[in-house]
């Protein structure tokens, strides 16, 4: 299903939206946990990321950072394959002017992540070195020298069919298969802020931000449909809050559709804790607070001497996690329970982006805004819609929803809210 069919059953009926979803080139990168024996370093990790955001009424509204990691092991017969979806950032800067329901749109944004075939990010992957002796000798790469490549220019020029004649499969990319219904991890860390793609948004006073028990709250009742309608029932749930015991933690997992959550991480075993290194354990993502306390540990000389157990201990006590809010791990492993076979289409779904470098300046255009003012969200909208439409002919993907919105206005929350404070506030009799 095409991702304006996704988001429109999110959106509130007969509403207009827009929605730009950016995705870069799939690259190898290095290993998502880092192997401890080097037998395993035959692994191969294909590294992607999507960015979403979302406009309405000519304003940018929410936006959304997924990396997804594919992971190869291509000696075993009939290459074992994972896939990681780790949710990196979710955003909102309280422009929206009618009613929508934030979690619904996470949900069915990554439900349309989910369905994407893993093969569609295998077929042409950036090589982490690439063997330019093994390019066709006719392509002018960075190890071509300047004399070289005057020739070649001055060939081509005498010769025009060269061009079409040029070998670029070989050594530019590679492309790798695996099956498709592959075990999925999904990895997030929950932790409250003011703002994390919006700059300045947290100013603007109609801006809802949620407190870090009420977003991990969001985050498990998205997470558990999530599973119960997408994976199959084996499928393993874990939550960890650094510095709660299993009692808290618990408290969180009543009342969830799924019966497989348990405290703990997708990383931990009880039996491995006081053996195991963190650094061999610990998934490395982009921006998270677990990866740069391994990188704290790797700068302070202790990387080699963190066992689990003590790493878990230990990041509770970071400055980040001080300020009693709380913040949580949660990963889900399991088999979908039905085949994930979507391609993306280029022009419909997604605008795919030649490198990371333009990734980032599109995506800047959200992101580098200040949303202190409604300005701001109006400048990304129209600075995003320009910048496409001008350089490639293309536009923001229009969605009409069509969800039936029951629940109550925000208005009416807001009066409700108002109503309490006032029938319990102090009343002080009327100067005379
Ligand atoms: C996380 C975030 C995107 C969620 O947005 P949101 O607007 O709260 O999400 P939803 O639309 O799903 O609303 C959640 C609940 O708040 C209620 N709500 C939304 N706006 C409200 C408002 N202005 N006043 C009162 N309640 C409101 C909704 O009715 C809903 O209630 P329900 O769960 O009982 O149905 C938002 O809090 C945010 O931008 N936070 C800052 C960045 C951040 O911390 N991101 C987390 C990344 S891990």
């Amino acid at each position: 299903m095409a991702l304006r069919e996704y988001l429109a059953q999110a959106l509130p009926d007969q509403e207009q939206f827009e929605i730009l979803h950016l995705q870069n080139p799939s690259k190898e990168s290095h290993p998502v946990i880092t192997p401890q024996s080097s037998n395993k370093s035959g692994l191969i990790t294909v590294k992607n990321q999507h960015f979403f955001a979302l406009f309405h009424k000519e304003k940018a509204i929410y936006a959304l950072e997924i990396y997804v990691y594919i992971t190869l092991t291509p000696e075993v017969q009939d290459t074992i394959a994972e896939r990681i979806v780790f949710v990196s950032k979710a955003d909102t800067n309280g422009y929206c002017d009618c009613e929508v329901s934030f979690k619904k749109i996470t949900q069915q944004l990554l439900r349309y992540v989910l369905s994407i075939n893993p093969n569609y990010y295998l077929q042409k992957v950036i090589p982490r070195h690439r063997e330019y002796h093994k390019f066709d000798k006719h392509l002018i790469t960075k190890k071509t020298k300047p004399t070289d490549a005057l020739r070649l220019l001055a060939k081509r020029q005498g010769d025009v069919s060269l061009m079409s004649s040029i070998n670029l499969n070989v050594g530019i990319y590679h492309s790798f298969q695996c099956q498709p219904n592959i075990i999925t991890k999904i990895c997030l860390f929950t932790k409250p802020s003011p703002q994390y793609l919006f700059a300045e948004s947290s100013k603007n006073p109609k801006k809802h931000q949620l407190d870090g028990a009420s977003l991990l709250k969001w985050w498990l009742d998205i997470l558990d449909e999530l599973i119960v309608e997408c994976f199959d029932q084996n499928t393993t749930a874990n939550l960890r809050i650094p510095g709660e015991d299993e009692t808290v933690v618990n408290r969180y997992l009543r009342g969830l559709k799924h019966n497989g959550w348990e405290a703990g991480d997708l990383f931990t075993k009880k039996s491995n804790e006081k053996h195991d290194l963190a650094a061999f354990r610990i998934p490395l993502f982009p921006d998270d607070p677990k990866s740069r306390f391994l990188h704290q540990l790797a700068d302070e000389g202790r990387i080699l001497s963190m066992y689990l157990k003590a790493y878990w201990a230990e990041l509770q006590e970071r400055q980040e996690f001080r300020l009693s809010v709380t913040v949580s791990v949660i990963g889900i492993q399991g088999h979908q329970a039905e085949e994930p076979i979507y391609v993306p289409n280029n022009k419909h779904d997604v605008f795919l982006t030649s490198s990371k470098k333009q990734f980032n300046s599109i995506k800047n255009y959200i992101t580098g805004e200040a949303y202190d003012t409604i300005e701001g969200a109006f400048e990304a909208y129209l600075n995003v819609k320009y910048f496409l439409g001008d350089r490639f002919g293309r536009r923001l993907i229009k969605v009409e929803g069509v969800a039936k919105y029951r629940w109550i206005k925000k208005e009416s929350i807001e009066k409700r809210r108002q109503d309490i404070i006032n029938t319990l506030s102090v009343r002080k009799k009327p100067k005379k």
